[in-house]
């Protein structure tokens, strides 16, 4: 009881910024990234979550062009011309048998290639345009600018470059606006005395790629798209059209300089600073709307400056550095820089893609089935204001397109999309339309919300996701005449979207999660002093044991070779059920034996080669719930688990560079650890490690 009482207080505290013991800045700015030249895969950043630009080594975008990117910059090319599939609505999709039913599923049917092609490539994400110097020459490369050395100051969400060209040193400030899309630029040099120095803007036009890695868009393609420059007083505006995509790039500056072009035959401008400068200041803010209010550049500085030290100051902490050992370096390294990269490209209005706001992944698209990794970390961290950008709006956006999805195939309630764009539609795909963990993200996400804020607000804002989500959960099982039981699927994909559809039937780690997402859909109710429909309690309890094969969980129920083969390759997802979901609190209670053995199979016989980004802290939870320390930190510290000198999640051999469920998921990880679970709150390092933590509360 008393513990009760103290944990309530502590809710009550919830949302104040913690008091910190912790010298969080000193522990932040040992990790701050430094770079003596350009990476060949990622960029330094700035950004604020909805908006982030990156910079090689000038701090601009001069000699790689990564890219800058938004949350509402997207393009659609035009629709096909031929073979009588001009317009969305010609998409017909295919029909499949569903327990002797044909049921319709946005598969790409084989004789409309052309419009399915279409609806999977559009709309892309762009490529808003780089900003780059400008040098007298044609001929400079980064090799020729020398003592370059380049540092982002993650306390303040500033990155300074400096190096010399012809003997002269330069020196850049970069820096983003915490609420508009503006990038802050400082140049200090006295090479514009010498008419050396100046700044350029330039726009690439899209491909229909489906990851566009290191860079975004290309810069040849100049007849496709058309730029307009607008002079003012100190301030010049360069519309961009793209087929129907049209936005602005306002550019202020603060001092005398000119700004010319395009340079022929491309969409290239040039701002000259007259010779008597020796500092220019200058804010380049992109819109889709034609006049907007551009912050100066001290607007900036001090947005950015205020934002970066309140996030740092807010939420929960962890400090390793009272370790000595290079492993929990090694973790402080990966927490910090993921808590600074999460920021900026994960906690936007929608929801991030793979590859967040540094290249495309998937035209620039997010997956549903992606966004309980991407943002739960948000919570677990107590930083629910950036959770709050996208979740549970997102949801709310799109109950109605998936009331009708879920419609159109005889279901009641919500049919979550997969691979989705803002506008909601769901991307033609065998997977993405036969993929069913996603459905029950939102019990996940509620339940989270409402351990912190157990209040009327939380209850309403999520009841009707959850009652239209429940709905769906209850109406997609498939009732067996011979075993009166429950089935789900076939047709489905599991998590590890490696095994026939059809004959894919009562998968393991989806049965848990089914049961788990009924469990709070029924609780979420009583809490409101309502009864849940008896349908979804009878569903809930004639779900089917999970399927297991050698005494642990098997894929499926029935899974030929498990064990062995394709079986154990992709997502173990089978390490979820107790790694990412608490204890089952309705049904049996899990066969703790199965699941440690499945914990030592996964280990000794998956193809952890076959594994990327979110598997290893995913295998990690287990590991913590399970016991042991030291097999967690080995997964999060696995050779195969990368992160390069910035903190970027390196991709590895399925997907590129950088892959942000990496670094989510690992926060989720070092939450558990950090936090605990509801048996074993408190934290779980690996014994004689001293550690502090603060502001985590267990996870479920
Ligand atoms: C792309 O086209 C779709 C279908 O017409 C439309 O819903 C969407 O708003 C368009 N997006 C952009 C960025 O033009
Ligand atoms: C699954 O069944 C559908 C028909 O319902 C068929 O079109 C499809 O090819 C089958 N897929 C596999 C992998 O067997
Ligand atoms: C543009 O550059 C790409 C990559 O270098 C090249 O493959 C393509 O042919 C070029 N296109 C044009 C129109 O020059
Ligand atoms: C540019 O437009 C032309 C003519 O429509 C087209 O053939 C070409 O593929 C386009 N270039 C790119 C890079 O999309
Ligand atoms: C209730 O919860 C919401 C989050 O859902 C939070 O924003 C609000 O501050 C809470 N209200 C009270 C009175 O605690
Ligand atoms: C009913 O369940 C049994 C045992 O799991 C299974 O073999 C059978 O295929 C199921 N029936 C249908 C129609 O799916
Ligand atoms: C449910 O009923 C209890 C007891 O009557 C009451 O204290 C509580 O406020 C009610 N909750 C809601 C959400 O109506
Ligand atoms: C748990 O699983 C093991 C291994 O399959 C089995 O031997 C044991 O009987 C199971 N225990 C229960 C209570 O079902
Ligand atoms: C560091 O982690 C690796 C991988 O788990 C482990 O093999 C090694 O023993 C650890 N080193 C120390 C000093 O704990």
């Amino acid at each position: 009881m008393l513990k009760r009482i103290f944990t309530l207080f502590l809710v009550a505290l919830q949302g104040i910024p913690a008091t910190c013991e912790i010298d969080r800045r000193k522990v932040v700015q040992s990790f701050n990234p430094r770079r003596s030249a350009s990476s060949k895969t990622t960029p330094l950043q700035v950004g604020n979550g909805n908006f982030a630009f990156g910079a090689d080594v000038t701090g601009l975008q001069t000699f790689s062009p990564f890219a800058t990117m938004s949350t509402w910059g997207w393009h659609n090319f035009s629709l096909p011309t031929t073979g009588g599939q001009t317009s969305i609505e010609d998409f017909t999709g295919m029909d499949w048998y569903t327990h002797g039913q044909l049921v319709n599923y946005d598969i790409p049917n084989p004789a409309q290639s052309e419009i399915s092609d279409w609806l999977i490539q559009n709309p892309q994400r762009i490529n808003l345009g780089i900003i780059g110097l400008w040098f007298d020459r044609d001929d400079v490369t980064e090799e020729v600018l020398e003592d370059k050395s380049q540092t982002l100051d993650l306390w303040a969400g500033k990155i300074s470059s400096s190096f010399t060209y012809n003997k002269t040193p330069v020196q850049v400030e970069t820096w983003a606006d915490t609420s508009s899309d503006t990038v802050g630029i400082a140049i200090e040099s006295e090479l514009f005395s010498a008419d050396s120095l100046g700044l350029f803007f330039d726009f690439p036009f899209p491909t229909r790629n489906k990851y566009e890695a290191p860079f975004v868009g290309v810069f040849n393609a100049t007849d496709n798209h058309t730029t307009t420059l607008q002079r003012g007083q100190n301030t010049a505006t360069i519309r961009h059209d793209i087929d129907d995509t049209s936005y602005y790039v306002s550019i202020t500056w603060y001092s005398a300089a000119e700004i010319s072009g395009p340079i022929e035959g491309t969409h290239r401008y040039v701002l000259r600073p007259s010779q008597e400068t020796k500092r220019i200041e200058l804010s380049v803010t992109f819109s889709p709307a034609a006049s907007i209010d551009t912050p100066s550049f001290s607007d900036v500085t001090s947005a950015s400056t205020a934002w970066w030290e309140s996030f740092w100051n807010s939420g929960a902490f962890i400090d390793l550095t009272g370790v000595e050992s290079p492993n929990a370096t090694e973790l402080q390294r990966r927490t910090i820089l993921s808590q600074y990269l999460t920021a900026v490209n994960s906690a936007s209005s929608y929801p991030p893609q793979e590859s967040g706001l540094v290249n495309n992944g998937w035209y620039g698209k997010f997956h549903l089935e992606m966004i309980l990794w991407h943002l739960l970390p948000f919570a677990r961290w107590n930083q629910f204001p950036l959770l709050w950008r996208s979740v549970p709006n997102v949801y709310s956006q799109y109950l109605d397109s998936s009331i009708e999805r879920a419609k159109l195939q005889h279901y009641y309630g919500a049919r979550w999309g997969k691979m989705t764009d803002p506008t909601g539609r769901s991307a033609p795909g065998e997977i993405n339309s036969l993929l069913i963990w996603q459905q029950p993200h939102p019990m996940y996400f509620a339940e989270v919300e409402y351990r912190s804020f157990p209040n009327e607000t939380t209850l309403k804002s999520w009841d009707k996701i959850l009652t239209s989500t429940a709905e769906f959960m209850a109406s997609y099982p498939y009732f067996n005449e011979s075993t009166a039981l429950c089935d789900l699927g076939p047709p489905m994909y599991p998590v590890s979207e490696n095994t026939n559809p059809n004959a894919t039937i009562n998968p393991a780690f989806e049965l848990a999660y089914w049961r788990f997402g009924l469990d709070i859909a029924i609780k979420w109710k009583q809490r409101q002093n309502q009864t849940a429909p008896r349908k979804w309690v009878d569903i809930r309890d004639n779900l089917p044991a999970l399927p297991t094969a050698d005494d642990a969980f098997a894929v499926y129920e029935g899974i030929p070779n498990m064990w062995s083969g394709t079986t154990v390759q992709d997502h173990p997802a089978l390490s979820a059920i107790f790694g990412l979901l608490p204890p089952p609190s309705s049904g049996p209670p899990l066969n703790m034996t199965v699941v440690k053995n499945t914990a030592d199979k996964i280990r000794d016989l998956w193809d952890l080669e076959d594994c990327w980004g979110w598997d290893f802290p995913m295998l990690a939870m287990n590991s913590l719930r399970l016991g042991d320390v030291n097999q967690a930190i080995a997964y999060l510290l696995h050779p195969l688990f990368e992160f390069d000198d910035a903190g970027y999640p390196v991709g590895g051999s399925r997907v590129p560079t950088p892959y942000f469920p990496g670094s989510s998921s690992f926060l989720l990880a070092m939450a558990m650890m950090a936090g605990g679970w509801d048996s074993e709150p408190g934290t779980h390092f690996p014994e004689g490690w001293k550690v502090q933590v603060e502001g985590f509360v267990a996870g479920l």
